[in-house]
């Protein structure tokens, strides 16, 4: 089963206005050859109007995502941004699950869960974060974790474009700590996810989803983590503020 390779940059809380719009035009221009990868960056939600702007300036295919969103459409939900509002801005995809959002914000499974069946239902490419803590893989818990938070967001969801689904798994440790997980045991954990997505939805749809690896990818490493079957692209925060790390990373996964 071949599965396009996608890698996402997560700027985080970073940039101002004229370095998001920088950074998407470097991105735009380095990318303008490439077609066997899709490439995505998430700028704040505030920026991502700018983004989206400069990206259609330069005819770019670059995708522009949001990290976060809320599941309701409109209400008494003081802060948050729908994703109705998300896509009335241009917004095409949407990062769901941080484990900053659930770790440090501490977001609840059942909202991920909702969050995610939301994203889906509009046609959002929705990339669902997962990963286990140090304390967790020390106990040997990483495979359970991952089906724990799979189980949680996506059980009696019906997905009617598989390609539209992408699993980020994120050891927690290894999330701008520049700590990596070694290539065979990110592949031993991504391997362990399309196990559970075929016991979820089916093994056909399990093939096409793509499962990317976060947590300190950069140049140095990408190429060898990339090379794993089950890897297929990557969700990237720190080397995405450079254009020429995220770039590298992007020419990586093209081949
Ligand atoms: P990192 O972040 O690449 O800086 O480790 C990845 C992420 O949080 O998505």
């Amino acid at each position: 089963m071949s599965r396009k390779p996608i890698v996402v940059g997560n700027w985080k809380m970073n940039t101002t206005r004229a370095e998001a719009v920088a950074l998407a035009n470097g991105v735009a221009e380095g990318t303008k050859a490439t077609t066997s990868v899709e490439v995505g960056v998430a700028p704040p939600f505030v920026y991502i109007p700018a983004v989206s702007m400069a990206l259609c300036d330069a005819s770019s295919n670059v995708l522009v995502g949001a990290q976060n969103a809320w599941h309701e459409d409109k209400g008494a939900f003081t802060g948050e941004v729908s994703i109705s509002q998300l896509k009335d801005v241009g917004t095409q995809l949407v990062i769901l699950g941080h484990s900053e959002r659930r770790h440090v914000i501490n977001e609840p499974d059942e909202v991920i869960q909702a969050k995610t069946e939301k994203s889906l239902a509009s046609g959002l490419l929705t990339i669902l974060c997962i990963g286990e803590t140090l304390e967790q893989r020390e106990a040997g818990e990483t495979d359970r974790i991952n089906k724990a938070q799979l189980r949680s967001a996506l059980t009696d969801l019906t997905l009617s474009d598989p390609a539209k689904l992408v699993i980020a798994y994120e050891p927690v440790w290894a999330i701008g700590t520049g700590k990596t997980a070694t290539p065979h045991d990110a592949q031993a954990a991504h391997a362990a996810i399309r196990t559970v997505l075929a016991d979820l939805f089916d093994q056909g749809t399990a093939d096409a989803v793509r499962i990317q690896y976060g947590g300190s990818m950069k140049p140095e490493n990408a190429a060898e983590l990339l090379a794993q079957p089950d890897i297929d692209g990557g969700l990237i925060g720190g080397a995405s503020l450079k254009p020429d790390a995220f770039l590298a990373i992007v020419n990586a996964a093209a081949s």
